[in-house]
């Protein structure tokens, strides 16, 4: 059930998930850079991602604090993208450049529509607009993801006890060297 579903949206969600069940073909998702007017919903959306796929790491942040910290700082910094069905954010992916190289700060897709190709289409994104590699952190326990990075190509660098990660939970560095062939 997708309580906020606006007019239209289920037809929406229809064509991403297909007739006979089948993984979707995300057509109907577009995707563009975020505004300020984006800010609670992918904060929203990192929120319900995280108490429904992390209960094993909860937020080191008050939800308060990170509804700020996503508005004044994340959506600012100018690397967050979005992917919109019928007007409706229903899925994020937060890039930035560093000295050290390209990084994926964030992902995430509503769990409503986890596992339709929305994910893939925003890391896609992010793959063609950052430069090699590409590093990113997900938790060892986060099993959805790390198969998720992994079939896209990325490998696991290092793994860490967690000690320098907010939430205290082991970690895993991965790293995109280079573009999958198709
Ligand atoms: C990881 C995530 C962004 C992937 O987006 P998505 O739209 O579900 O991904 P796609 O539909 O393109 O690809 C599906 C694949 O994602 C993976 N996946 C990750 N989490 C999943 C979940 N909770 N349910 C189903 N599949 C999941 C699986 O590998 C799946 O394919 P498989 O089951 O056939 O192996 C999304 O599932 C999500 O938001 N998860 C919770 C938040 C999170 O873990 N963010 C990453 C932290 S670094």
């Amino acid at each position: 059930m997708v309580p906020w579903a606006p007019p239209g949206y289920r037809a929406a969600l229809c064509s991403l998930n297909g007739r006979d069940g089948s993984r979707a073909n995300p057509l109907s998702a577009i995707l563009r850079s975020a505004t300020s007017a984006d800010a609670p919903r992918v904060a929203t959306l990192l929120i319900e991602t995280r108490r429904a796929f992390m209960p094993y790491a909860p937020s080191a942040h008050p939800e308060p604090e990170l509804r700020e910290w996503v508005a004044s700082v994340l959506v600012p910094s100018g690397g967050v993208t979005v992917a919109e069905v019928l007007g409706r954010v229903v899925g994020v992916v937060a890039t930035a450049h560093s000295q050290q190289g390209s990084w994926v700060r964030q992902m995430a897709v509503d769990p409503a529509l986890v596992n339709q190709g929305i994910g893939t289409l925003l890391l896609a994104h992010a793959v063609r607009t950052l430069a090699l590699p590409i590093r990113l952190y997900t938790f060892q326990a986060n099993a959805g993801a790390r198969r998720f990075y992994e079939r896209h190509g990325f490998v696991p660098v290092e793994f860490t006890d967690g000690q320098a990660n907010e939430e205290r939970c082991p970690d895993v560095l991965y790293e995109l060297r280079a573009i999958p062939a198709p």
